[in-house]
């Protein structure tokens, strides 16, 4: 019988004849330019606790926040520090935070660390169910957009995020728009939800493929959000790494030809993930973004703890995810690695049937 399955088992496994579907981490490497700086690089003392100006002005002048300035954005440890603090800076006792499930299986303990009690919207084939979206969010201080998502790789239909932007604007509830991966949609731009009430998060972990680099940040333009989180962060985290935001404001200048061409080599190896696991006779939606699939799966705790100790495949458990019939296959590695992945889960396919 397998021990308690917990995700920090197989965070970092390598080597050794592994073959991690694991951990959402890109292969591709950064940018070349993010690295040029470092040889004469010399900073050293304390940071803003806001960020460094210089990243903030060039994350303003994107087109995605037109009319924006440096102010209204804070840079974090990640977009998962930029999610805590926000979780920390709205919430009072009592309140309640929607999320869509499957949903990213950090949400959930951060949600509770800040006192927020989660509530779930049902998801239908991974798409919101607005309805039921609109049932539940009526009582909820917030709710957690992400889109597309961790772990579904699905991509929120256009016309169900303007009514999702309407009613919460509506109704005065914050929507906290987690946009990590927002650069990796196959099947359109991004439309990204917006207004006074809106806190988007963002992170160069993804696109950047800068993820131990840690830096993220978050947008707002309620002066009292971008305050608090402030606030907080002075006495908790201070400043983040400034080496590693200055890596990241050269990430900002990499043309957008950078970010199209991994975006290419995703679409080629989802195509190749789906097309194999269909063949596998395993039931699961076609991801539209991100680098996840979410096959259902018989006995999962089984088939996760035998898929890593048998045949040496890291795999997680839906049920961290919201998910509990399910298993979530990452597929940042290269089309080689996914096809040994491939034969190694139809083995014990086999074995199991
Ligand atoms: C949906 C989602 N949000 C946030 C994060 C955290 O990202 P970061 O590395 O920027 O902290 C992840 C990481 O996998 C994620 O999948």
């Amino acid at each position: 019988m397998q021990e308690k399955l917990s995700p920090s088992m197989f965070i970092g496994i390598q080597g050794d004849d592994y073959i991690s579907f694991g951990s959402g981490q890109p292969d591709l490497p950064p940018p070349e330019r993010v690295f040029k700086i470092l040889p004469d690089y010399r900073q050293f003392k304390y940071g803003l606790i806001q960020g460094q100006e210089n990243l903030r002005n060039a994350l303003s002048k994107q087109n995605q926040f037109k009319g924006s300035d440096k102010d209204s954005f804070v840079i974090t440890n990640g977009a998962s520090e930029a999610l805590d603090l926000t979780f920390r800076a709205i919430c009072k006792p009592g309140d309640k935070i929607l999320f869509h499930k499957p949903y990213y299986y950090s949400y959930i303990p951060m949600a509770k660390l800040s006192s927020f009690e989660p509530v779930f919207t049902e998801t239908i084939k991974g798409k919101i169910d607005f309805d039921d979206f609109d049932k539940k969010v009526r009582d909820c201080k917030c709710v957690l957009i992400n889109s597309p998502s961790n772990p579904t790789g699905r991509v929120q239909d256009v016309n169900t995020l303007k009514k999702i932007e309407k009613l919460c604007a509506d109704l005065d509830i914050t929507i906290i728009s987690d946009e990590v991966y927002k650069d990796l949609i196959y099947i359109r731009e991004n439309y990204m939800l917006s207004g006074p009430h809106v806190v988007t998060i963002n992170s160069f972990s993804k696109t950047f493929a800068m993820c131990g680099l840690r830096v993220g940040y978050l947008y707002s333009n309620d002066k009292k959000i971008i305050h608090d989180v402030i606030e907080l962060k002075t006495h908790t985290s201070m400043n983040t790494s400034i080496l590693s935001q200055e890596m990241a404001y050269e990430a900002t200048k990499v043309p957008r030809e950078y970010i199209k061409d991994q975006v290419k080599i995703w679409e080629k190896r989802r195509d190749f993930i789906y097309e194999g696991l269909q063949k596998l006779g395993l039931d699961l939606w076609k991801p539209e973004g991100a680098f996840y699939v979410l096959p259902k799966i018989d006995n999962p705790k089984d088939a996760v703890w035998n898929l890593f100790k048998k045949h040496k495949v890291i795999t997680y458990l839906g049920e961290w995810f919201g998910a509990p019939d399910r298993i979530r296959l990452s597929y940042a590695l290269d089309v080689e690695k996914i096809e040994e992945g491939l034969k190694r889960l139809e083995k014990y396919l086999k074995e199991t049937s």
